[in-house]
């Protein structure tokens, strides 16, 4: 340990002290031993620091600070330097605030498109997130700091995401939901991970001994704090067993008072709670370095916003140029149609909402584009009904102009934290706008803005489609930039656009029944789905269009790397991202036809030809075999694919590699559908048994036991108590009332802070207003004993209260006896 001297003269009380915020934000201090409170913010893609009333839902506003395009639309750029660059910049505007840890970046699998929160995550595929995550922490931390990676592990849906029990079997929690965790952990040396708020195979997260210990610390020789995702603790206990050092947010002390209980009944040993201690110092000493001799409390705003604009635009996607109508020629006229023009929808809703420090937008920008603006018309309201007005209006407008520049997408209210979107589908009353505008010019060019795959039906009527995602607070200007050639478009999809939302591998099982969620499609997640049981795709991963045009030849493979070339057969400079996908030959073990494992991105000049290397790593060959328990290599053949996209392989070799020799782990007999693949989205229970090698749980509530602290307010339609049906039927009206008068963000406000929130929440998250004590008597109301609940609401409230006061005494006269000497 390396603060032994300091934690051999503490004391119990204040090591446990340590172990739990001191308010919303902030570590617990101990001025007596120099021990200062930290400072945790979020996000991922801005400092969201709140100065004032706090909470954790992006509610109230936050210092401004410079909003980036989101982790995304940022994947998208497949560029590791221009993700340490923007980590850089904002590890630069933390210090300037002040902030210790900051609470990003999300790497979570995009398992289902509808997760609500894939806006915020990178990739449905682990390298791809692993490498961008620790290219962002290595900027982060290079001012001194510390980055959070989170939300640790098989946290991809929103629906129930504090209860939700994730089935995953090892294999495939390793290779996908782990393994960008892995990267990120070993090769970015992030400082903090936060652990998540769901359930991993029967346990929550936070205290998975497997996750926690087995994998996080011994495999990985994580060194670092684990900080609970807000509320997210259960059983503190527990928690600290499994190595968890700090619960968040503050709980008043009194979870802080069950370790002290725990180490004096002698059900865990004082090592244990040292061990953390120790490492939540190192974390507070290391990230107060930087602040000790002044620090640089102000940034450049201009500059910032330049990179913001730089990031976006090499996130920017080309999906569609028909008859190359893009780049749009200096003098064109253009009709500028839709709301998201004039407001522009530029960052997801929640934890990570940032407060930019300026805003662009499309129609100042359009000024100095050189395209010629004849005007503007919203065509549709965000959140309202089809407006016939606002079309005829917009179509109008649309015959006058050469070009018919249409900005639409999702709202704030529909990818938000806490919520799951209901299908893949762009609101109706824009795209009955689309099929109106088509009627009078059909040289559409669509810039859309959301931050995660929809369906596109109406693809065939627009000639140009841009996808700009969340990009930002300088999105806009890079949109233009995009859309006049200024900048030739690189950004390639790091998520797959299926068909139809019924065409993706987890739509029978997203997002689970009310205890569970089954991850029976296994390893077939994303493109390793479509691409292994042949779904044709809308969009395939990896894809994305330039003004130029690319070609490569003169694949070599060595023993440690891949060589090509790729030359810029066009007329423009522009950035390819060529991809390295591997498959193996052999079918012993199943397993997608390929996987990427590697990839580059390279400037090419006109005409210009570039060698590109992409260099094996452990993860090249690698499989987890649940027979030895560890990685291993089958030896085989492998396919080496080298492509513009996972859809569009250019060049391709095998290679033979030496194996480890490892038994085969599975009896291909009882797994048919793992092996064909094709019917990767519908495997019943009993295959998925199989593959797990174990029962899965019940995954309905047991309606016949009363509701205890992990079941969730939601449960409370069939609580005993009629007070408690009644609340649920206040909720629910509540929500279905708030939606139909317009107002989303506020019932998914209810729904993903009230309706799905267990009843220990209602103490976890109330800073010790209510504690477990009246939450016992709060659980009696509901099931049914209302009086008796009620009256032991109030003895524990003035207990409480009590205590309180008597604390308040004594902490006075504590600081009377120090002043007198
Ligand atoms: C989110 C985290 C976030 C935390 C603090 C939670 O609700 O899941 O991602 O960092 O709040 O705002």
């Amino acid at each position: 340990m390396k603060y032994i001297e300091i934690i051999k003269n503490m004391t119990l009380e204040e090591k446990a002290s340590l172990m739990s915020g001191k308010d919303f934000w902030q570590t617990q201090d101990i001025e007596r031993l120099g021990i200062n409170s930290i400072f945790l913010a979020d996000g991922p893609h801005g400092i969201r620091k709140q100065a004032e009333a706090a909470d954790h839902l992006g509610l109230n506003a936050s210092v401004p600070a410079t909003c980036f395009p989101t982790a995304a639309t940022v994947a998208n750029s497949w560029n590791l330097e221009l993700g340490k660059k923007i980590g850089e910049y904002l590890g630069e505007e933390a210090v300037a605030q002040k902030v210790n840890v900051l609470l990003g970046p999300g790497i979570n699998m995009k398992r289902d498109p509808l997760c609500g929160r894939n806006f915020e995550y990178f990739s449905e595929d682990p390298y791809h997130a692993g490498k961008m995550a620790a290219a962002y922490i290595r900027g982060i931390q290079s001012h001194g700091i510390s980055a959070c990676v989170k939300h640790f592990a098989a946290n991809n849906q929103e629906e129930r995401r504090m209860s939700i029990d994730t089935i995953v079997d090892e294999r495939t929690l390793r290779e996908i939901y782990l393994t960008a965790f892995e990267i990120a952990i070993k090769e970015g040396k992030t400082k903090t991970v936060m652990s998540a708020y769901n359930m991993l195979n029967g346990e929550y997260t936070n205290e998975n001994m497997h996750i926690m210990r087995d994998i996080l610390r011994n495999e990985w020789n994580y060194e670092g704090v684990v900080v609970t995702d807000w509320g997210g603790s259960n059983d503190r206990v527990a928690g600290l067993l499994a190595g968890n050092e700090l619960e968040m947010p503050t709980t008043a002390g009194e979870t802080n008072k069950e370790i002290i209980a725990a180490i004096k009944s002698g059900k865990i040993k004082e090592e244990v709670l040292d061990e953390c201690v120790d490492r939540l110092l190192d974390l507070i000493f290391t990230t107060e370095d930087v602040y000790k001799n002044g620090y640089k409390q102000e940034f450049n705003v201009e500059e910032h916003h330049q990179v913001a604009q730089e990031v976006a635009e090499e996130s920017i996607v080309l999906l569609k140029n028909e008859g190359n109508i893009l780049p749009l020629k200096k003098g064109v006229t253009v009709a500028t149609i839709g709301e998201f023009a004039q407001q522009a929808r530029y960052q997801g809703a929640g934890s990570s909402i940032v407060n930019p420090t300026k805003l662009d937008n499309t129609l100042q920008c359009l000024k100095d584009s050189g395209l010629v603006n004849i005007g503007f018309e919203p065509g549709f309201e965000r959140y309202g009904k089809r407006s016939q007005g606002k079309i005829s209006r917009a179509c109008a407008l649309a015959k006058k102009a050469e070009v018919v520049l249409l900005y639409i997408g999702l709202d704030e209210a529909t990818e938000a934290e806490g919520l799951d979107r209901q299908n893949m589908k762009i609101p109706e009353n824009q795209l009955d706008l689309l099929n109106a505008l088509y009627e009078v010019n059909q040289n559409i060019v669509v810039v859309l803005s959301c931050g995660a795959a929809v369906e596109m039906p109406w693809i065939t009527k627009v000639k140009g489609l841009v996808h700009g995602y969340l990009s930002g607070q300088a999105g806009a200007q890079a949109i233009l930039r995009v859309l006049t050639g200024a900048v030739n478009p690189s950004g390639k999809l790091s998520e797959t656009y299926p068909i139809r939302y019924e065409d993706t591998p987890a739509y029978h099982q997203f997002p689970g029944k009310e205890v569970s969620v089954e991850y029976r499609e296994g390893v077939y997640i994303g493109y390793r789905y479509y691409d292994t049981a042949k779904v044709n795709v809308l969009f395939p991963f990896g894809f994305g269009l330039s003004y130029t045009t690319f070609e490569y030849s003169n694949l070599q493979v060595s023993k440690d790397a891949v060589t090509f070339s790729i030359t810029n057969t066009g007329d423009v400079a522009g950035m390819e991202v060529a991809q390295l996908y591997v498959g193996c030959k052999s079918d012993d073990i199943f397993r997608p036809s390929k996987e990427l494992k590697g990839f580059a991105k390279v400037l090419i000049g006109a005409g210009e030809t570039k060698t590109v290397s992409i260099p094996f790593d452990d993860k090249t060959f690698r499989y987890f075999n649940v027979k030895t328990n560890q990685w291993e290599i089958e030896e085989a053949q492998y396919n080496l694919m080298i492509g513009a996209s996972s859809a569009d392989i250019k060049l391709e070799d095998t290679l033979f590699v030496e194996g480890t020799g490892a038994p085969l782990p599975y009896d291909k007999a009882k797994l048919p559908s793992y092996y064909s693949a094709s019917k990767a989205n519908t495997i019943d229970q009993n295959e998925f048994e199989q593959l797990l090698g174990r029962k899965v749980p019940v995954s309905k509530w047991d309606r016949s036991k009363p509701l205890g602290y992990n079941d969730t307010i939601s449960q409370c339609q069939y609580a005993k108590g009629t007070f408690a049906r009644f609340t649920f039927y206040s909720i629910k009206f509540a929500y279905w009332f708030l939606k139909k008068i317009g107002k989303r963000t506020t019932a998914n406000i209810i729904m993903m802070s009230i309706y799905n929130m267990p009843f220990r929440g209602v103490a976890r998250m109330t800073g010790g207003v209510i504690n477990m004590p009246m939450l016992d008597g709060i659980l009696m109301m509901v099931n049914g004993h209302f009086f008796k609940g009620l009256r032991h609401v109030l003895k524990e409230r003035s207990k409480m209260l009590k205590g309180v006061k008597a604390q308040n005494i004594t902490q006075a006269q504590a600081m009377k006896e120090q002043k007198n000497g």
